[in-house]
């Protein structure tokens, strides 16, 4: 099944953070059939996962300090306004991918938002997974980035699936050697 995301809806993310969309697109995208899930759907789900940051203004996005808590309110719900951006610009966008803009900050156990699902839907749990790991790796402007051992260890320690956690660092792993050349 191929996904036909209206561009103008593709070309929103680039104000938000086109190279993070693109590093968790391709991580979920790419580690997507090992899970019988749909790779375009899976890239569709982790290009828009942070579309709603739009709705953030820049000055909380990029403070370089803590957060102050109504900032932090700001801040998590940019995975609501996203999906209420996607579903105006793209009316018949598949549940599945709506489903894990929504929820790409939830955890298992209901220790995540913002509806504290207690089970997490297979591809939202793999753009979950992606979305860490890809915003590990790179620095930002309070912390340099994480190390690929370090990145490792804390993908493994955050509350989703373990199989869903191996594959992303698996296909993770693979990048990286093809990238650094040395295969
Ligand atoms: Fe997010
Ligand atoms: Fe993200």
């Amino acid at each position: 099944m191929s996904v036909k995301m209206p561009l103008e809806l593709r070309h929103l993310v680039t104000l938000v953070d086109a190279d993070h969309a693109a590093q968790v697109a391709s991580l979920a995208a790419q580690a997507a059939p090992f899970f019988g899930l749909d790779a375009e759907f899976a890239w569709a789900a982790g290009w828009l996962h942070d579309l709603g940051k739009l709705a953030v203004p820049p000055e909380i996005l990029m403070a370089p300090r803590a957060l102050s808590l109504q900032e932090q309110l700001i801040v998590r719900a940019h995975p609501v306004e996203g999906e209420m951006i996607v579903l105006r610009c793209w009316p018949e966008v598949p549940s599945v991918v709506l489903d894990a803009v929504r929820g790409h900050h939830e955890r298992v156990g209901g220790g995540g938002y913002p509806d504290g699902l207690q089970v997490i839907p297979p591809l939202t749990a793999l753009v979950a997974a992606a979305d860490v790991y890809a915003a590990l790796r790179v620095a930002r402007v309070y912390r340099p980035a994480v190390s690929l051992k370090d990145a490792r260890e804390l993908l493994e320690g955050t509350a989703l699936p373990t199989d869903v956690i191996q594959a992303v660092l698996h296909v993770a792993q693979v990048q990286e050697v093809v990238e650094s050349g040395a295969a």
